[in-house]
């Protein structure tokens, strides 16, 4: 087939037709689908049901420093599991403060810390008239969402295949003392699974911020979220140290989580900084709580073993999720490849895929499937605001549906992308 550009008016309409009826055919199935949100199927979930069973009645519920996890206290953590935590987030165990069942939360409340009491001594940004930060798109709405709920301005930074647009970030972070932060997810990046370069880490190193107070919010939560074995894995140079080389200790926070690990939303989360952040996030911790939840950390630590059993686990869960990504790229290539209707891209890791159909078209592609029973990500999600000036992007999770499932849901989205673009370019004809 023709790429859709190169078809004449009356080819389009006959295309155009045909995609309608085979359309109309697959809505009549009543399907019920969902490749909305990445989360982990049940085949996933159940690699960890053996993490129910590592602490019982009568187990010896001390930590390695003898702190009694079954009590108050241990406000950063117990010991191994921040060397576990170290280990995953590549980062020493002194860096490292553990939280809740969530790094959301901690985004937040670091987010909120800023908000409220500034940053190490800075004004507290609740104080200012401006505040500004910046959003790697297409990327994470709960990262935007976090921002915007403080009121903050999300301003928009374009990811590329090495990571976002330095030159802008670079002039925006080192003009405008209203920057405050940059949203980033650096590996197998939510949503494109692309990875930053070394050029990339370096340069974010090396800023040279208006404001005292900007930070990097790297959230490596795909750190050890391969699809392949070592040969075909990304890998991305550690950012604390590199900010460290550049004279740069404190700009960087590191934010990670067990949470699809094991079980999403029963996990562990932390941060990994400078002694200095940590020491001034303490602080005011204090006031927020006693201690997290040592038992959950400990049957980390118990269930786990060490790093190399994290990699063992995470294997697992690849050999689940690899065929699932394969196949909707199979799928799209043998749909759309060639067509000039839509690209999308094969990442190696993490939990998505990011597709871009023809200008103004997502809005319509991702309501046409869920006419006909697929439930896709709302469109202009990956913006911030939901606003994606493009009507472009889209984001497909594979995980959670059952392969056969997964491979209905694709080639129906397939099919609306073709019938939506058809009717886009009759209306410019
Ligand atoms: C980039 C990114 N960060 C964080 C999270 C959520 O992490 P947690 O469960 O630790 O709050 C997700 C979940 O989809 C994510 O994609």
């Amino acid at each position: 087939m023709k790429p859709y550009s190169e078809l004449t008016r009356e080819e389009l309409l006959a295309l155009r037709d045909e995609l309608r009826s085979h359309y109309q055919t697959l809505k009549g199935l009543g399907l019920n689908l969902n490749m909305s949100r990445g989360k982990p199927c049940k085949e996933q979930l159940a690699l960890s049901m053996g993490m129910l069973d590592v602490l019982k009645g009568d187990s010896i519920l001390e930590s390695e420093d003898g702190t009694d996890c079954r009590n108050y206290g241990g406000l950063t953590g117990i010991p191994e599991a921040k060397r576990l935590m170290g280990d995953m987030m590549e980062a020493p165990s002194d860096q490292v403060l553990l939280y809740g069942n969530s790094s959301l939360n901690l985004m937040y409340d670091t987010v909120s810390r800023a908000y409220t009491h500034g940053v190490l001594g800075g004004t507290p940004w609740c104080k200012l008239d401006q505040v500004r930060f910046l959003c790697v798109v297409p990327g994470y709405d709960r990262h935007f969402a976090i921002t915007e709920h403080f009121g903050i301005e999300n301003v928009p930074v374009p990811m590329g295949p090495e990571g976002p647009d330095m030159d802008l970030v670079e002039r925006l972070v080192s003009e405008d003392a209203s920057v405050k932060g940059i949203w980033c997810v650096p590996k197998y990046s939510n949503p494109s699974g692309n990875s930053y370069s070394d050029e990339t880490v370096r340069r974010l190193a090396a800023l040279k911020p208006a404001a005292k107070d900007f930070r990097i919010y790297w959230d490596n939560a795909y750190t050890i979220h391969h699809l392949y074995d070592e040969t075909q894995q990304d890998t991305i140079l550690e950012i604390l140290s590199e900010c460290e080389k550049a004279g740069n200790p404190d700009l960087v926070y590191k934010f990670g989580s067990t949470s699809k690990i094991c079980f999403p939303g029963s996990g562990i989360s932390a941060l990994a900084t400078s002694k200095h952040n940590l020491k001034d996030m303490e602080k005011q911790m204090k006031s927020q709580t006693i201690g997290h939840d040592k038992i959950n950390q400990l049957r980390h630590v118990r269930f786990f073993g060490d790093i190399q059993g994290i990699r063992r686990h995470m294997q697992k869960h690849a050999d689940i999720l690899r065929p699932k990504f394969e196949a909707v790229n199979e799928i799209l290539e043998r749909e759309l490849g060639g067509l000039g209707i839509g690209s999308w891209t094969k990442p190696r890791g993490g939990y998505f895929v990011s597709f871009d159909t023809l200008e103004g078209c997502a809005k319509a592609v991702v309501s046409r499937c869920a006419e006909a029973g697929v439930v896709m990500t709302q469109a202009g999600a990956t913006w911030p605001g939901g606003r994606d000036p493009r009507d472009s992007n889209i984001r497909i999770a594979p995980s959670f549906p059952s392969l056969s499932d997964l491979k209905t849901a694709t080639e129906l989205f397939a099919l609306c992308v073709k019938y939506v673009s058809a009717e886009k370019l009759l209306e410019q004809r």
